[in-house]
């Protein structure tokens, strides 16, 4: 179990909440939305178990990886591409790979 930041993008262009997450038998770095899409309570400190993040307002659970609503269809949130050099996490809103 972790927890999830909230960090803002450069350029005052927004935020994001990164975390680590398990996925596939390996933890990795995820990045998504910052603000639950249920009632806009923000995923600062989430609890993060496995790949999907907690809202601690109401507990609907969001798969980072994927973005999808593991609670109630018809939610889901933003992600973004991340990842890690040293101490630095690049996040973008476009896949890295392209
Ligand atoms: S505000 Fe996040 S679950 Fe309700």
């Amino acid at each position: 179990m972790g927890r999830a930041k909230v960090v803002l993008f450069g350029n005052d262009t927004g935020e994001c909440a990164v975390m680590y997450v398990h996925h596939n038998g390996e933890q990795r770095l995820a990045a998504c939305g910052s603000v639950c899409p249920h009632q806009n309570a923000s995923l600062d400190g989430a609890v993060v178990i496995g790949s999907e993040i907690v809202c601690a307002r109401h507990g609907f659970r969001f798969d980072a990886i994927s973005g999808d609503c593991c609670t109630l269809g018809g939610y889901g949130v933003p992600i973004f591409s991340v990842y890690a050099d040293g101490d630095l996490v690049y996040v973008s809103f476009m896949d890295f790979d392209e």
